[in-house]
Formats: C-alpha cells, sequence, structure tokens
C-alpha cells in the first residue's frame, strides 16, 4: 500500500490535469462567445497539499468519498493512494474528464454523476437564496452511494457555503465519519460526527 505517491507519478498526474481543465475551460469559453462571459463556477483545491493531507490520513482511513469531484484529480490522489475512492460530482462533462484522466494515470476510482444534496433535502438558509455555487437543481446521487459507507468525506466548499457540508454529515453521516474541507485562506479543517 503507498504511504505516499512518487513525486514524478504526482507531477505528471497534476500537469495532465491541469492540461485537461484548460482545454475544458477553453471548450466552455468558446462556447459563451457572444453570450458575455460567465461564472465557470469550478475552482479546484491544492494537490500537493491534498496529496500530503490524504496521504497522512491513509492509516486512520480507508474510503475516501469527495463531495463535488470536478475533474477527478484529488480523488484519483486517493485511490492511487489506496483508498476505496469515490466522487461525486454534477456536471457529467467534469465525470467524463475525471474518468480519461484516471485511466490515463492507472487509477480507477469510482465516479457518479449527480448531486450530493439528497432529494428533497431541506437546505433552509445553508444556501444563499439570491447567490449560490452548489447545484441545487442536480438529480441526488445517494440512490448509487451512500455517505454513511465512507470514512473520510472530503469537500472544497465555496465561500459562505461551508456550514452545508458540515450539515450533511451530522444529518446524513455516521459517528466516527471525518468530513475534511479545504479553504484557500485557512487550510484544512476536519469536523468529526
Ligand atoms: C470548488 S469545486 C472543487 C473541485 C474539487 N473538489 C477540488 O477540491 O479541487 C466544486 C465542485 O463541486 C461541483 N458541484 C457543485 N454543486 C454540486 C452538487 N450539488 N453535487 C455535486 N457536485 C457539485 C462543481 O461542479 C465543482 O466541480
Amino acid at each position: 500500500m503507498p504511504t505516499a505517491l512518487d513525486d514524478d507519478r504526482l507531477e505528471r498526474l497534476i500537469a495532465d490535469a491541469a492540461r485537461q481543465s484548460q482545454r475544458r475551460r477553453d471548450v466552455r469559453a468558446a462556447a459563451r462567445e457572444g453570450r458575455g462571459s460567465g461564472f465557470d463556477g469550478f475552482v479546484a483545491a491544492d494537490p500537493r497539499q491534498l496529496h500530503d493531507e490524504l496521504a497522512r490520513r491513509r492509516g486512520a482511513s480507508s474510503s475516501f468519498l469527495e463531495l463535488g469531484s470536478g475533474q477527478g484529480l484529488v480523488t484519483i490522489i486517493a485511490d492511487l493512494l489506496g483508498y476505496d475512492a469515490c466522487g461525486i460530482e454534477s456536471r457529467a462533462e467534469l465525470v467524463e474528464d475525471a474518468e480519461d484522466l484516471a485511466a490515463r494515470h492507472g487509477a480507477a476510482p469510482r465516479f457518479v454523476v449527480g448531486s450530493f444534496l439528497p432529494r428533497g433535502e431541506e437546505l433552509g438558509t445553508l444556501l444563499d437564496a439570491d447567490f449560490h455555487v452548489t447545484d441545487d437543481q442536480a438529480a441526488s446521487a445517494w440512490d448509487e452511494v451512500r455517505l454513511r459507507d465512507f470514512d473520510l468525506v472530503y469537500a472544497f466548499p465555496w465561500p459562505g457555503e461551508e456550514e452545508l457540508f458540515a450539515a450533511l454529515l451530522q444529518r446524513h453521516g455516521r459517528k466516527g465519519q471525518c468530513l475534511l474541507t479545504w479553504q484557500s485562506a485557512e487550510g484544512f479543517t476536519e469536523l468529526f460526527v
């Protein structure tokens, strides 16, 4: 079981993910042409910090779930570190990218297209009514995957939407489960259910 990824392998994966991400941005920019620019809504966490944090936690946790896995880089790193890894992502095109990226780097995590919000979840003020980045329209992924099945749950919340993830774990998680979040300013925070 790898305790850390070989530096070259990690750097190749990160560089490939960056190229793929740029291609995706180009496609979206082209699609927006003539319609004014719009906010893409996709921001990726720092993969090297994530790698180190997941490697450090590998002894205590064996399964990993990413809520909003984007192009899949973090879930792929978790898979390569030996976690039973799964990512949920509402944008199907990003899941397609994630599966391609995983295949190119010898990883085989599970990616599920759908929302990490349970169907009919009462969100109250957890999401701002006028402006929020978390997608509250996509069909729920929870028919295919169960939040309770994972030791370590990771998310990179949009600023102001951190409480949503804590509430999800408190409402639907299981005792002993850890929610790890990453925010550009604060770095990592953890919450045990
Ligand atoms: C800030 S990005 C973080 C990407 C990745 N987790 C990382 O740390 O690099 C948030 C991701 O969550 C996805 N997302 C937003 N709302 C979602 C929802 N309800 N269910 C699943 N994915 C969602 C977005 O499409 C985007 O890919």
